[in-house]
């Protein structure tokens, strides 16, 4: 089957490495991710990756830490999980790169935005870690932005659910899902799928973006083939 889109954008939440412990890295959890990502790999897509940091920490814990202080730590555990990932994927025989946006050389290359291009040429999997490199954007800004700057076909947004609602719904079980959305929807609404500062890059570059859940592990494959699944958030 031929893939629709050819260059894409995952962006995985950190908590979605911890599994059902919810702290730190699950091995089986992340090991299943990969398989995952190799799927897609293996049906020829340009596979580009932005990973949180949520499961080992939250940049707003709320007790009085200076606000660039935390977010600093938040995009340090971004690269743990991107070398988990890399590890991971390599081990299955993908071949990873990872960037950092904050040069830390003995560990990863530093982001280089030719350099990312020629790799997703040259058919490896690259790993944007360390967020943009600056407090005051989340990875989901990194997403945007990176995707933006590799010209991504589309950010595949994986979540904890499966779409878009008006409202919780583990909370509400009343709560409407969305199939599409547009930019300004998402804004106006209020609706907590990315935070303003990515949803207006994805807006001002036109980069749409599928938000879907892991729980299904071929979901990423069927993203990437068009299939209808969860929101897509675009125009
Ligand atoms: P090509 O030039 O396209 O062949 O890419 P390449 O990544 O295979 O070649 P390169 O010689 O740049 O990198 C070889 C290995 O070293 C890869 O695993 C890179 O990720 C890694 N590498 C490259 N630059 C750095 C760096 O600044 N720091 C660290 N830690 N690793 C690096």
């Amino acid at each position: 089957m031929d893939a629709k889109y050819k260059r894409v954008m995952i962006k995985l939440s950190g908590e979605a490495l911890a599994g059902e412990q919810e702290f730190g890295i699950d091995p089986a959890t992340v090991q299943q991710i990969s398989e995952s990502v190799k799927e897609v790999y293996v049906h020829d897509v340009e596979i580009s990756v932005v990973v949180g940091g949520g499961n080992f920490w939250r940049g707003r814990q709320g007790f009085g830490m200076d606000k660039s202080t935390a977010d600093y730590m938040g995009m340090l555990s971004t690269v743990l999980n991107a070398l988990a990932l890399q590890d991971a994927l390599e081990q299955m025989g993908v071949p990873v790169r990872v960037q950092t946006a904050i040069e830390m050389k003995e560990i990863a290359e530093p982001y280089i935005k030719r350099k990312a291009m020629r790799h997703l040429e040259k058919r490896r999997v690259v790993i944007f870690a360390a967020g943009t490199g600056n407090p005051f954007f989340t990875t989901d800004t990194t997403a945007a932005l990176r995707a933006a700057e590799i010209d991504a076909d589309i950010i595949l947004l994986a979540k904890n659910v499966d779409a878009v609602y008006d409202s919780d719904p583990a909370i509400n079980p009343n709560a409407q899902k969305f199939d599409h959305l547009s930019y300004l929807d998402v804004i106006n609404k209020g609706l907590k799928v990315m935070d303003s500062t990515a949803i207006t890059l994805c807006m001002d570059n036109d980069i749409p973006i599928l938000v879907f859940g892991l729980d299904n592990p071929d979901n990423i494959l069927r993203a990437v083939n068009g299939e209808q699944i969860g929101t897509l958030i675009e125009g």
